[in-house]
Formats: structure tokens, C-alpha cells, sequence
């Protein structure tokens, strides 16, 4: 990984690891994938003014949120199935996360279990929720959460039906696996990762291993999670959950100012503005184009944050001069522990780290709270 000095680098060696059916479920968006291009266009357009004339030899990114200091206001968004990628990535990525010191948020279908994640990172992990079918599952999680020792919970609200995400129907990926011939025989061209697939059994949804029954094989349990997958998420989930839930209550995929305000007016502590990295509604706009009238709208009186398309530590300057207050990434993340497991992570956390520092410098900002609206054209 000497050679890899930037995001795409850590893209290209992931391309080259994994089969063409794993690596398109990363990459991928849904329909013509037009939203999942104008996420990283979006950061392409928008202009940043440096100001100069100032001493910007010392400089700190640690940010505060939710109450703790994170060292870089940069985090993992969740992302599921990840041990299709490399066995072991959920906890690989939250190791990675602890040692940085920044939140990494596990998926609700990740394979392994929240209560590995409470063990292992209590202080940086969050908690993912897709709601189930059956309520009773979805309220065991939330005291599952709370058992673990995990401070936030975040419901992902931009998933109303599994979306029609082209590649992965050609493949044939999806929770319970049927890749095509063309698929399976591309795959035997990649043998590291064949290797661990073969080494391995499949992989298991590990937060749902115990409502499927005790018995269940990774084919059943994968079964049972689509058989719960879903359940009509409304207000009412939103309330319900937070009377449930004392801790931090994030919604994620939030796009509309209203719907922001809505979700501050119930209790809602914070909202990650986030079109599912273009994976659910292809023309829907990035969330860097919204985030400046959700900022608006609900002001200082809850927590911004967003994701989508941030590939260069810049893109999170940017983001937070727009009004997010923290900032989240997927795929770059994935990409390392593709690669490297902890190491992989480690390294893509160094690059943002690294770049966040050096722009900080570039346009005269020597703290995060120095940043805002006045640095923008
Ligand atoms: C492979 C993959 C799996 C994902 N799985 C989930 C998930 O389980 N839950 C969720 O809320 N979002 C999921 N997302 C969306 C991410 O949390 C995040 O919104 C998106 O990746 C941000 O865009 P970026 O990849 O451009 O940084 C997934 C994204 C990817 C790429």
C-alpha cells in the first residue's frame, strides 16, 4: 500500500481484488446511476475562497459531537455486507475507527453482532437500524443497542422498497446469493479473494441470527432478514423509537428541509443528509445541493451531518462551510479494508486526515469552528 496515496488509489487495488459481482455492489447506484455520479460532481463544482495572511501553522481538526471529541470530523457510514469484501470487515472498520479516534456507524445488516462492536469500540460505534416486520424484533434490537453500551442509534429512512440497482440484478447478487455463470466464472480470477470465500463459511447476518431460530444456516437467516425486510417506516416508527431509545437519536437519507424540521420537533437529536450514496433514487438531488437549506431550516437547534460522494479531505471542508457539522463516508473506507483490513481502513482515515489538514492550511483555517458560510463564493 506504499504506492496508495490517495482514495481512488485504495478504488483501483479494490477493483483488482474482488470479482466483478462484489465490486459492482460497492460501486454501484440504481437505475442509470445519475445521482450516484452527481454525488461526486457535486464536490467537483463547489468553490471554496482561501484567505490568507494568517498563521496557520498549528492547526486542529478535532471536533465535538453528541458530547464526545472525535480527532477529524470524518466517519464511517454504514455499510452492509462488508464481509463479502474481506471476512471480519464490520469489527476490521470499527478497529480502524477507534484507532483514529472518529464514530463508525455498523450497518443493519452487517454480519457481525452489535454486541461485538460494544465490546470492541463502545465509544465510537453507532448503531444502524432497519426496522423489521415484526416490531417486537426491531424494539429487542434498541435494548440490544442499549446493552451493548452504544450511545447513538441511527435509522435509516431512505429505503421505502429495495431499489433497482441494475448491476447487482445482471450479477446475481443479493442477500441470498445467486451469481450468474458469467459471475461465478469471473470470480475464479480473483484467488486471495476466492481463497477466503473457499476458507470460509458464508457469511452471516449476525444481528439476526437469533430471530431466524438457533438452528438457522447463513441461507436462512438471510432468507428471514428479506422476509423482514420492508416494514412501512412513518412518524409513528420515529416517535415510538424515541420514546424507546434516551440516547442519540440520528434519522439518516434525510433530504427535505420539512422533514428535518419534523424530525428536531419530535425529539430527533441529529439528521445525516444522504441520498444512500445514489444507491435508492437515482434523480434525487446530492446531499451537498440540499444541505445548505436543511442547515437553514433547523439551524444550530440539531445536529447536520451528511454523506455522499466525499472522496478528498477538501469535500469535508467543504460539506461543513455548507453546514454540516460532521461529515460521514462509505465506500472510500470499504475500498481499504478491501485491500488491507485494519490496515486498509487505517490508511483511507489517514488520507482524509492528512488532506483535511493541508486545506485547512490552504484556505486559512486553523480550527474546525473556524469554518462556515463566509469562506464561500
Ligand atoms: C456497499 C454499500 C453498502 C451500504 N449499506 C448500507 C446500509 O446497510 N445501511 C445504510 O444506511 N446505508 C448503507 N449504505 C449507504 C452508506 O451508508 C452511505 O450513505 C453512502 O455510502 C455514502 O456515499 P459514499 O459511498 O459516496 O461515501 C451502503 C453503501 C454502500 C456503498
Amino acid at each position: 500500500m506504499k504506492k496508495v496515496i490517495n482514495v481512488d488509489d485504495l478504488r483501483r487495488l479494490a477493483k483488482r481484488r474482488l470479482p466483478t459481482i462484489c465490486y459492482d455492489f460497492i460501486e454501484g447506484g440504481t437505475d442509470d446511476e445519475i445521482g450516484l455520479a452527481a454525488n461526486e460532481q457535486a464536490f467537483r463544482q463547489a468553490r471554496i475562497v482561501p484567505r490568507y495572511l494568517i498563521d496557520v501553522s498549528v492547526r486542529d481538526q478535532s471536533t465535538n459531537l453528541f458530547g464526545c471529541t472525535f480527532s477529524s470530523p470524518l466517519g464511517i457510514a454504514p455499510t452492509g455486507s462488508a464481509d463479502m469484501f474481506r471476512r471480519g470487515a464490520d469489527l476490521m472498520l470499527a478497529q480502524a475507527s477507534r484507532d483514529a479516534n472518529v464514530p463508525f456507524i455498523m450497518s443493519g445488516v452487517s454480519s457481525s453482532s452489535l454486541e461485538d462492536l460494544g465490546q470492541l469500540a463502545p465509544d465510537h460505534g453507532w448503531y444502524q437500524l432497519y426496522p423489521a416486520i415484526d416490531p417486537l424484533i426491531s424494539e429487542d434490537m434498541i435494548k440490544r443497542v442499549r446493552n451493548a453500551g452504544l450511545k447513538t442509534l441511527v435509522l435509516t429512512v431512505d429505503v421505502p422498497e429495495a431499489s433497482n440497482r441494475e448491476r447487482c440484478i445482471r450479477n446475481g447478487w443479493g442477500p441470498a446469493m445467486r451469481p450468474s455463470w458469467k459471475a461465478k466464472v469471473e470470480a475464479l480470477r480473483h484467488p486471495l479473494w476466492m481463497m477466503q470465500w473457499l476458507r470460509n463459511d458464508a457469511p452471516y447476518f449476525g444481528n439476526w441470527t437469533r430471530y431466524a431460530g438457533p438452528s438457522a444456516s447463513a441461507r436462512m437467516v438471510a432468507e428471514f432478514v428479506m422476509s423482514q425486510f420492508g416494514a412501512p417506516l412513518t412518524w409513528n416508527n420515529v416517535e415510538r423509537y424515541r420514546q424507546l431509545w434516551e440516547g442519540n437519536l440520528v434519522l439518516k437519507g434525510i433530504m427535505h428541509p420539512a422533514d428535518a424540521v419534523r424530525a428536531g420537533s419530535i425529539g430527533v437529536d441529529g439528521v445525516i443528509v444522504s441520498n444512500h450514496g445514489g444507491r435508492q433514487l437515482d434523480n434525487a438531488p446530492s446531499p451537498l445541493e440540499v444541505l445548505p437549506t436543511i442547515h437553514e431550516a433547523v439551524g444550530d437547534r440539531m445536529t447536520v451531518m451528511l454523506d455522499g460522494g466525499v472522496r478528498r479531505g477538501l469535500h469535508v471542508l467543504l460539506a461543513i462551510c455548507m453546514g454540516a457539522k460532521f461529515v460521514f463516508q462509505g465506500r472510500p473506507t470499504l475500498y481499504g479494508v478491501t485491500v488491507g483490513g485494519i490496515a486498509g481502513a487505517a490508511k483511507a482515515l489517514a488520507i482524509f486526515r492528512r488532506e483535511i489538514d493541508i486545506s485547512m492550511a490552504q484556505i486559512g483555517a486553523t480550527r474546525i469552528a473556524d469554518l462556515g458560510k463566509h469562506y464561500l463564493m
